[in-house]
């Protein structure tokens, strides 16, 4: 049986840092499954679908193949053949794929991806379902989060050092959406699994986290 590394948390949490460090350090892969939500919502926005309508998202994700390769040890998304890694780390992405994510029919299809993957390679894999639906065995489950503020700061500072113009209230307001969305839908809903590890990084730097969670999988 592989070696699973479960992350779960909500939005701006850090996880994907952690968990690319953490699987540098430990020789993992990292599986970046918010990534997969955010091609298939890329996709949604392309082909010019309403995300309320569950129907049409439905139907529509059963023309969206999507698929993961490692380049020189980064994982990069393909939606229908094309890299699309350039195109998911925006806030219009992001947020169109909280809301699609709802959908069963898009669960469905991406969990049998992540769980075929992590069957295949030893991985450490982040998400919102992932210790709890994806990878129920994994041998180390992890729910990290930070406080809304403390998020929201976080991700205003990364889109300022990219010289993207933001507005911090504005973050703050959409990260509290995603995460009342992301834990209050029926299917799959953030929480943290029962032998989840909960990590809170609001007074922690990364470089403690990292060391902190590389600790807790070298333990186990
Ligand atoms: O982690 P992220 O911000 O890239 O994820 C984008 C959205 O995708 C998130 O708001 C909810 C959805 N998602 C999910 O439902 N399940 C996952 N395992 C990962 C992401």
């Amino acid at each position: 049986m592989a070696y699973n590394v479960a992350i779960d948390g909500p939005a701006g949490a850090g996880k994907s840092t952690i968990a690319k460090a953490v699987a540098k350090k430990l020789g993992l892969i990292y599986v970046d499954t918010g990534a997969m939500y955010r091609a298939m919502a890329l996709f949604m926005l392309r082909e010019l679908v309403d995300p309320r309508d569950g129907d049409a998202v439905s139907q529509k994700c059963k023309e969206a193949d999507i698929t993961i390769d490692y380049e020189n040890g980064e994982q990069v998304v393909f939606l229908n053949g094309e890299n699309v890694n350039g195109f998911l780390r925006t806030e219009e992405v992001g947020n169109m794929a909280s809301v699609i994510s709802v959908q069963p029919a898009v669960r469905k299809k991406l969990v049998e991806l992540q769980q075929a993957l992590a069957k295949k390679r030893d991985c450490i894999m982040d998400g919102r379902d992932i210790g709890t639906c994806v990878l129920p065995d994994a041998q180390v489950k992890i729910y990290l989060t930070a406080s809304s503020h403390v998020r929201a700061q976080r991700r205003f500072d990364e889109l300022a050092a990219k010289g993207q113009k933001c507005d911090l209230e504005q973050i703050r307001q959409d990260i509290e959406e995603r995460d009342y969305r992301d834990m209050h839908r029926e299917h799959s809903p953030l929480r943290q699994a029962e032998d989840a590890l909960l990590v809170d990084t609001s007074d922690m730097t990364v470089e403690e986290v990292i060391a902190h969670i590389t600790e807790i999988c070298e333990r186990s």
